[in-house]
């Protein structure tokens, strides 16, 4: 299958490891030129390294937190000066406040607050100053990396399906608005993905017992699905949210 992407450019936060930094792998395979956005300059700066000597292609480390409006926009100054100009937004955050098992009474405003900053005002920034670069092109894609919490809230996990599902919104909303100028939005909602971050938060023993094929799921498996929806041959996916959880979600 041909994605059509070889030498597009994508711009991926939260990309220093975990799902991001697979996600900027597996576009780079197919040939995207990839900036890398997160906070940690030399863990960014060793993934766009290893990106170039694996892949072949030129890749950007710009550092940053995506809910301060200064460094987005140094991050599309610095794109734009780079590359021209972008076409793949994947929006990824940081986790919501570990550990992220506590129950609604034990939440106080503090990690309301830093949930509310880190899954939906941080979406919200990036997408203003990245997706006008989408629309002036007049072709592009936006994956938002979500969660299955926004699919069926899971027990003790309401600061993750508060702001997920708002952010969700945001990307319909989105959808409805860029279609028109040759931009698709859609979300992925994962689960039991493996990375170091879900082994520290999860009893991964129980957790298997809940996903049908018997497995976690391949940082790898979600980068494909995000290489697809970015690419060419996606273009009439618009304004979904797709599951990626080996069959956990219990909705039709
Ligand atoms: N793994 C799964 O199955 C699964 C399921 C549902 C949802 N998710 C969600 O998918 C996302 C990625 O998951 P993961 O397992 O890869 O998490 P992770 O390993 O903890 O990685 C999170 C990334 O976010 C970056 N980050 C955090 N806060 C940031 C900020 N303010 N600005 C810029 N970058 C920031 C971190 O880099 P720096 O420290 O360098 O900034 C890191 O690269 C998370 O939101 C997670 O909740 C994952």
């Amino acid at each position: 299958m041909k994605l059509g992407i070889t030498g597009k450019v994508a711009i991926v936060t939260a990309a220093s490891g975990g799902l991001g930094s697979a996600i900027a792998h597996g576009l780079a395979a197919e040939g995207v030129r990839v900036v890398v956005f997160s906070r940690s300059q030399a863990a960014l700066e060793a993934l766009a390294s290893d990106i170039e000597k694996e892949h072949g292609v030129r890749s950007l480390a710009v550092v940053g937190d995506m809910c301060v409006a200064a460094d987005l926009k140094r991050l599309v100054e610095l794109t734009q000066a780079e590359f021209g100009g972008v076409d793949i937004l994947v929006l990824n955050t940081g986790r919501p406040p570990l550990p992220s098992r506590d129950a609604m009474d034990e939440n106080d405003d503090a990690r309301w607050d830093q949930a509310y900053q880190t899954q939906l005002w941080g979406a919200v920034q990036v997408t203003r100053a990245v997706v006008p670069l989408l629309v002036a092109r007049r072709w592009g894609r936006v994956v938002n990396i979500g969660s299955a919490s926004v699919k069926q809230p899971m027990p003790k996990h309401v600061l993750s399906t508060v702001f997920r599902a708002g952010v969700s919104g945001l990307m319909k909303h989105l959808a409805n608005e860029v279609a028109q100028h040759g931009v698709t939005v859609n979300t992925v909602c994962p689960a039991s993905i493996q990375t170091s971050s879900l082994a520290s938060s999860y009893n991964l023993n129980e957790r298997l017992k809940s996903i049908p094929v018997g497995r976690l799921g391949r940082p790898e498996e979600l980068a494909a699905l995000v290489a697809f929806l970015a690419s060419d041959l996606a273009g009439f996916i618009n304004g979904t949210n797709l599951q990626i959880d080996g069959g956990m979600v219990g909705a039709l």
